[in-house]
Formats: C-alpha cells, sequence, structure tokens
C-alpha cells in the first residue's frame, strides 16, 4: 500500500512526484549530443556555472547528483552538533541531512500554512517573532544559517515574499547568521511574486530569481524539479571558505568538483533548462495546469489546500476521511485507494512521511495530512487533468466505505519511500 513500491508499467497517469519527470526539451536533448566526457574541466561544467551565477548570482558553484548530495555537503559543512537551524517548514530530506550533521530543525513558517484554507498569497513566509524567540532561547551562536525555501513543499508549494526574503536578511545581519536557500522551486515562486506581490508585475520570472537569491548567502538544488532534468543539482555559494569545504568534501561523495556526480551531457541538459525555466510563457502555462485541476476538484468542493501552490495539488486527507483517525494514515489511504480504483499515483505527505521523533521514537503527527498530486512539466495534457480529476471525485463519492491502514514495515530512514 505504499506507491513508491509500485512498478511504473503498472501506473496508468503518474502523479507521484514533479521530480525528473519532466520532459526535456528538444534543445536540452540536442544538449545531450554535446557532451564533454572529461573527467576534469568539462566545458559542460563551465556553461553550467555560467549559468547559475547568471540567473542565480551566486560566486561559487559546486556540482552534485541532486539535491539532497547538496544537502549533505552544507550540513556537514556549517552544523555542528548541538546547533538549531530555523526554517519554514521541515522537507524530508533538508532536515534529515540537519539532523544527521547533530542539529535540531525548528518550524518558523507563518502559522497560517499550517492552515489548509487560509488564502494568504504568501504561505511560506518566515514568522520573524519566531525566529527572535528561538534566538532568545538558544544564542545566535547555535544558528548557522537560516533555511528558507521558496515555494514551500509540504506546505503546499506556497511561495514566501520578496518583502519577507528581504525582512530575513535583515534579521540575519543583524544577528551574524547566514540566509540559505533551497531553490529547488524558486523560478516557481518567481512567478507567484510576479503575480500577487505589489511592484513586480512588470519585472521578469528572471530578474525576480534574481533579485530574491542577491539577498541570501548560498543556495543548494535539486534540478529535478524547476531545470527540467531528469537528475542533477548543485551547492553555490558566495563565501570562499563555505566552498572550499565543499569543494573538498564532493570529491569523496558525489565526483570530482567539476561534474559532482553528473555525466557532461547531463550538466549540458542542465545549463539549457536553466534557461528554460525562467521563461516567463514556461511558468504560466506550468502553474496553469496546475490550477485547472485545483479549479476542477475546487468546483466540486473536494477539500483541497488553498491557494493552490506551484507543482501540485494537496488533497486534504482530514477533511476527505474525517472518520480515518490520523494514526490510521489517512492520506497514505487516499493515495493507495485512488491508485487502486483507477491506477492514477500519487503520493503521501502526512504522518508516514513526517516520520518518528529521534527522540522518542513516536511518530510526529503533522497538522497537514495530505495526499500530494504533483503535475511533472511538459509530460500531460489538459485531458489527463480531467481524467484524474474523474478518479478523484470517484473515491470522493465513496468516501464512507474506505477504511484505514495499519503499519506492518518501515524502514529506518525516510519511511514513505
Ligand atoms: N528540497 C526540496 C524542496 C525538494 O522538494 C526535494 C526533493 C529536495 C530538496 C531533495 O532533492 O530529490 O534531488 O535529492 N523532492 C522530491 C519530491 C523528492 O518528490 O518532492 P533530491
Amino acid at each position: 500500500y505504499n506507491t513508491f513500491l509500485l512498478r511504473s508499467e503498472e501506473v496508468y497517469i503518474d502523479l507521484l512526484t514533479d521530480s525528473g519527470t519532466s520532459a526535456m526539451s528538444d534543445r536540452q536533448w540536442s544538449g545531450m549530443m554535446l557532451g564533454d566526457e572529461a573527467y576534469a574541466g568539462s566545458k559542460n561544467y563551465y556553461h553550467l556555472e555560467e549559468a547559475v551565477q547568471k540567473y542565480y548570482g551566486y560566486k561559487y558553484l559546486v556540482p552534485t547528483h541532486q539535491g539532497r548530495g547538496a544537502e549533505h555537503l552544507i550540513s556537514q559543512v556549517v552544523i555542528k552538533k548541538g546547533d538549531y537551524i530555523p526554517g519554514n517548514m521541515y522537507f524530508t530530506t533538508t532536515r534529515l541531512h540537519q539532523e544527521l550533521a547533530g542539529g535540531t530543525f525548528v518550524d518558523v513558517i507563518i502559522d497560517e500554512a499550517h492552515d489548509t484554507d487560509n488564502e494568504h498569497p504568501f504561505k511560506g513566509n518566515v514568522d520573524i517573532a519566531k525566529l527572535d524567540k528561538l534566538v532568545a532561547e538558544v544564542g545566535a551562536e547555535h544558528i548557522p544559517y537560516v533555511s528558507i525555501a521558496g515555494p514551500v513543499n509540504m506546505a503546499g508549494g506556497q511561495p514566501m515574499s520578496m518583502a519577507n526574503v528581504k525582512e530575513c536578511r535583515q534579521w540575519c545581519n543583524k544577528h551574524g547568521v547566514k540566509l540559505m536557500l533551497d531553490a529547488t522551486r524558486m523560478v516557481e515562486n518567481a512567478f507567484f511574486i510576479q503575480e500577487r506581490e505589489a511592484g513586480y508585475q512588470d519585472k521578469s520570472c528572471a530578474e525576480i530569481l534574481r533579485e530574491f537569491c542577491d539577498f541570501t548567502d548560498g543556495a543548494w538544488m535539486s534540478s529535478k524539479k524547476d531545470h527540467l532534468v531528469n537528475i542533477g543539482g548543485w551547492l553555490a555559494v558566495n563565501d570562499w571558505d563555505i566552498f572550499e569545504a565543499a569543494r573538498n568534501m564532493v570529491v569523496v561523495y558525489e565526483g570530482l568538483h567539476t561534474y559532482g556526480g553528473m555525466a557532461g551531457r547531463d550538466m549540458e541538459a542542465l545549463a539549457i533548462g536553466i534557461q528554460e525555466s525562467v521563461e516567463d510563457d514556461h511558468q504560466r502555462a506550468r502553474i496553469g495546469q496546475v490550477r485547472y485541476l485545483g479549479e476542477l476538484l475546487t468546483e466540486y468542493e473536494i477539500p483541497i489546500i488553498q491557494p493552490v501552490g506551484g507543482h501540485a495539488i494537496f488533497l486534504n486527507a482530514r477533511k476527505f476521511f474525517p472518520h480515518i483517525p490520523q494514526k490510521e494514515f489517512p492520506a497514505q489511504t487516499l493515495a493507495a485507494q485512488l491508485y487502486l480504483d483507477s491506477g492514477v499515483r500519487t503520493m503521501e505527505r502526512g504522518v508516514v512521511s513526517a516520520g518518528r521523533d529521534p527522540e522518542t521514537g513516536d511518530h510526529r503527527y503533522p497538522k497537514l495530512e495530505l495526499t500530494r498530486v504533483t503535475i511533472p512539466r511538459r509530460v500531460y495534457t489538459q485531458a489527463h487533468m480531467d481524467v484524474v480529476f474523474e478518479a478523484i471525485k470517484a473515491i470522493y463519492d465513496d468516501r464512507e466505505n474506505i477504511r484505514g491502514l495499519e503499519m506492518v514495515y518501515e524502514p529506518e530512514y525516510l519511511r514513505f519511500f
């Protein structure tokens, strides 16, 4: 009953994730033919470095095989045992790497993010009062960086505003703390700023992306999302010492510092993907498709996170199955049922994803108990979205007859996988 354990051949429409599942363009495929597979100093690496410097603005680049490779490096380099890392809601792999490095994650997202019906336009924002509270409790010397992401995956793909990143920067300056960005879907965040924040309507996604990143000290990236590639990622920073330490480590864990686990052809497709990702029309079409599905569900009054975010629809399993208690995994049940009924694959983002508390060993019970219907970029048509809507509707109509699940096996780390 875990959708990650299905064979893809057994899946009809695959909305498990938008990670590495997008379609590459003809330009990206042409780039694949230009792979310079030299062990060291591949020209594709330099194309990638140029693209990151141009669009994200950071000085130094360390390539990695995907996002969690970069999370590993940054966590090991800057977190000391006993440190606290405040962030705008946890992400599974990000928090685990912070914990494995000896840190404790502290959620500082605004309260609105935990309320599925609240229509706040920037539910990914950091609550500065929560940062103040943490620094008063533990002291700035135990906070290596503030960890921000936009849009916030676990909150439903909810964006963070430019005004808020600016406030975070000011807070970090005041306390001598670094500001690090999970840039995985940051171009989608830029689209939301363009649409919703005063003064940004005439700026391009590329300009907004750059302005946002300029408030931060560095970023890690899973290029499998925004950048439209099947594999790849990077860490980029402005601080030479952090770069030097991460570059030292990358050769141990990923590969040489000019490929970091990617083939030359992967880096070329990635460099081209960065350029394509910032095109305003692309983002409008991508987020527009997610919204189309969201509107069909909203019209039928199926409970989903509002407003609809960037990469997915998040079904509110608590409201969908009010008769299934959280300890019987309502969101996991919904993902399983949806697959059994229609062959549509989605995934759980609730108590199973939240894992167990490392201290007590108990389940963590997050406020949000969600089933994520994630849309890959440039893959499916509007007609597929209609089929997905019909599939969800069929279960909703029959919801009273569906029962919960029991945990019979779980691995130690990242059990939802
Ligand atoms: N940060 C965010 C916000 C992510 O969504 C992911 C991956 C990562 C970091 C880690 O990157 O997978 O390349 O190692 N999210 C995928 C998902 C797995 O389905 O949301 P990775």
